[in-house]
């Protein structure tokens, strides 16, 4: 097994998932559990947030956010022919000759622009059914000269999916904001930018799917996620302790709530434990934006949703104190913040 990337392998045609990627059965997805719960979903129309319905879709984005930790959006202004021309481009980019796509491999996490496999090969004992290209673009100018430049129009395409992007994490982040009673821009405020992932998932030849992940479960580090998929299901998230499939609809993303919106809401929106599974049939491509704060930001629960009632359930830290932990501390991802917790006296 010499392949560094999973795409290769998959590509030679194994036909068994290798003991590398086999978790132990306290450790799988357990799909004979998943409820197949399909209208339970939240899908939020955006176009209500520009006219005299905000305050409605306001408080359908409250309730998805308390109730579920995540939530669909449509009429999000990401054009179809865009969203086409991103998941074009991310197929084309995994299907490239390895020698090309090796150019932009690394397994060190604090590279801006990378391509790597599972989900820190640096770390981990199994490895996770998935390859993923990691861009920063955030400010565009700043990294677009590291992004791969095959496919030709990669890097014209994946900016303009990125501006799209930012336009509408600003929206979004604003009906946040002003859904927990605080000023319109007060997460906006705290945000650098995103990056993006684009996540390939390989079909498995293998009947038991259960016994490896897509991506194991967690928890994004982020205020919020926006995650674009293709038609393949495989996006899972718990929901009243339960496991239930967030399968794709034409058009919509999804957008999950972070590790630091849970923080910075005191709890009341909490951060979304998910993971993906893989396909038997078919290769599967997802595209996750990660917004997160600049360094300094103060993420400590909002000072305005902090009373007698609601005592400060995590006290005061900045983002930077956050990420770093992240790299030094062991613990699953969903224990991160219990780090930064008040202390209760
Ligand atoms: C991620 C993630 C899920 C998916 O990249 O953080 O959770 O469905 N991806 O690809
Ligand atoms: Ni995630």
């Amino acid at each position: 097994m010499s392949n560094l990337l999973l795409a290769d392998l998959a590509a030679s045609g194994v036909k068994q998932i290798p003991s590398g990627y086999i978790r132990p059965i306290t450790d799988r997805p357990n799909l004979s559990d998943v409820q197949i719960s399909h209208d339970a979903i939240p899908l939020i129309d955006l176009h209500g947030l520009t006219g005299p319905s905000r305050s409605l879709v306001i408080k359908q984005i409250s309730q998805a956010c308390e109730n579920d930790g995540f939530f669909q959006v449509k009429n999000h202004g990401i054009s179809e022919e865009l969203i086409g021309k991103i998941m074009k481009i991310a197929r084309q980019f995994f299907k490239l000759p390895e020698s090309e796509r090796l150019k932009t491999y690394s397994d060190d996490p604090t590279k801006t622009t990378r391509l790597s496999t599972s989900f820190n090969v640096n770390s981990e004992k199994i490895s996770s059914w998935r390859d993923f290209l990691r861009l920063h673009c955030y400010p565009l100018e700043d990294y677009m000269h590291e992004w791969p430049c095959n496919p030709p129009s990669f890097r014209r395409d994946v900016a303009e999916y990125c501006t799209g992007i930012r336009g509408l994490v600003l929206r979004v982040l604003e009906a946040i904001s002003e859904s927990l009673g605080l000023e319109r821009d007060y997460i906006d405020r705290l945000l650098k930018g995103h990056y993006v992932s684009i996540n390939y998932y390989p079909a498995c030849q293998e009947s038991e799917l259960d016994v490896t992940h897509g991506v194991r479960t967690h928890t994004d580090p982020t205020i919020i996620t926006i995650l674009m998929q293709d038609d393949v299901p495989g996006l899972q998230v718990i929901n009243d302790d339960k496991w239930i499939d967030v399968n794709p609809i034409p058009g919509a993303v999804v957008v999950h709530v972070g590790d630091m919106l849970q923080a910075l809401s005191n709890c009341r929106y909490k951060s979304l434990l998910h993971q993906a599974i893989v396909n038997c049939e078919r290769e599967r491509v997802s595209i996750a934006s990660y917004c997160y704060p600049s360094d300094d930001a103060a993420i400590g629960p909002a000072k305005k949703l902090i009373d007698d009632d609601h005592p400060a359930i995590y006290k005061d830290f900045t983002y930077k104190e956050f990420h770093e932990s992240m790299w030094r501390v062991k613990c699953s991802t969903a224990k991160r913040l219990d780090l930064f917790m008040a202390e209760s006296d």
